[in-house]
């Protein structure tokens, strides 16, 4: 009742034409008391989850918060409908390339009838990317037979409220996908390397006034360096600086030839013009940093903080060579709401413990 006390005020707080929100919390009060939960009005429902991106703390991208499109199926349960509307989501998401922000609300949880879930990170993932041997794992104890080329991606893990979960291949049409290669180098497209095109993160609740949503995919665009620093070249991910070294010919022989640096820059370069290339959005890390900026000051004119963590948002590439790394920001507070919430590491798939999560 507090938190939803909490979130009505705040709604109509930043709804100037919403009036005075007593009526609204005594009708909320009303419905909690018969049956131990409420039922957000569609505005409140895509107000909460924009204003759960707003709060991100770890996210770079939020100057767009307010153009999130929310998709009500707060009525979906059963698994074979969820798995329908997720591939939805990324087809709506893909937009032909034009990437654009997106979330699927699935039923919430409700006294003693808990809401269904996504197992695992994302809704696209690969078989072969370390961070989902977990998934890949579960998928095959459901009967899945794939896994055995580079690239393929993972079936959809759908846990309903009870039972058991289920596994939905893909639809081809759902995923765009790109071919890397590089602008100089025309042996890059041989390594045979892709990415996909739209990162729905699928592994964070979202809670608003004191509802809490388990499923609620969600995707913005990618920035180059999370494919090019991170999930191409993290050691305990894909690893393949060592690769794109000796595609380049640089000499490994010791970490002062700044080898490891020299290949971070080639692999992202190669990420960025292959998207560009294929026609799907990327942002680089020095435009994504100067829109952010331009959000911390928006949102200070509007008398809000930002709470934002430094080591999320500088990028991991080049850090100093962008704005965002030379301040500090308001600090993250963990009881901020509406928010994606982290998933306890106790439950199923939910990530690892001290997860640096995506
Ligand atoms: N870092 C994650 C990945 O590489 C995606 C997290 C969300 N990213 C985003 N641009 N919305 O797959």
């Amino acid at each position: 009742m507090d938190a939803a006390v909490t979130f009505l005020q705040q709604f109509a707080a930043e709804h100037p034409g919403s009036g005075d929100p007593r009526r609204r919390i005594a009708e909320v009060a009303a419905e909690i008391g018969r049956h131990g939960t409420y039922t957000h009005t569609p505005e409140e429902l895509a107000f909460g989850a924009r204003v759960a991106w707003r709060n991100s703390a770890r996210c770079i991208g939020r100057l767009y918060w307010n153009n999130l499109t929310v998709r009500d199926m707060r009525h979906v349960e059963d698994p074979d409908t969820i798995a329908a509307q997720c591939f939805e989501h990324l087809r709506l998401a893909t937009n032909g390339g034009r990437i654009r922000p997106v979330i699927t609300v699935f039923a919430p949880d409700r006294p003693g009838r808990p809401g269904p879930t996504l197992l695992g990170e994302q809704l696209v993932r690969y078989a072969d990317d370390p961070r989902t041997a977990h998934r890949v794992a579960l998928a095959r104890e459901l009967g899945w037979k794939g896994g055995e080329t580079p690239f393929e991606v993972l079936p959809l893990l759908v846990q309903p409220g009870s039972g058991r979960p289920e596994f939905y291949e893909i639809p081809e049409d759902a995923v765009l996908e790109v071919p890397l290669s590089h602008p100089r180098h025309p042996g890059f497209a041989a390594l045979g390397l892709r990415w996909y095109a739209v990162p729905a993160v699928c592994d964070m609740p979202l809670e608003i006034g004191g509802v809490l949503y388990p499923a609620a995919p969600f995707n913005g665009w990618y920035m180059g360096t999370e494919i090019g620093s991170r999930n191409l070249a993290d050691t305990d991910r894909y690893d393949l600086l060592p690769t794109v070294a000796a595609l380049f010919g640089l000499d490994t022989a010791n970490d002062r030839t700044l080898w490891r640096d020299r290949a971070l820059v080639e692999l992202n370069l190669a990420v960025l013009h292959s998207y560009e290339q294929a026609g799907v959005t990327i942002a680089d890390h020095h435009t994504e940093s100067t829109r952010f900026l331009s959000h911390v000051e928006r949102e200070s004119r509007h008398g809000r903080p930002v709470p934002t963590d430094w080591s999320w948002i500088v990028p991991p590439l080049s850090g100093s060579a962008t704005a965002v790394f030379h301040r500090y920001y308001d600090p993250p507070d963990p009881d901020l709401r509406p928010a994606f919430l982290h998933r306890t590491p106790t439950c199923p798939l939910g990530g690892f413990p001290g997860a640096a999560g995506q």
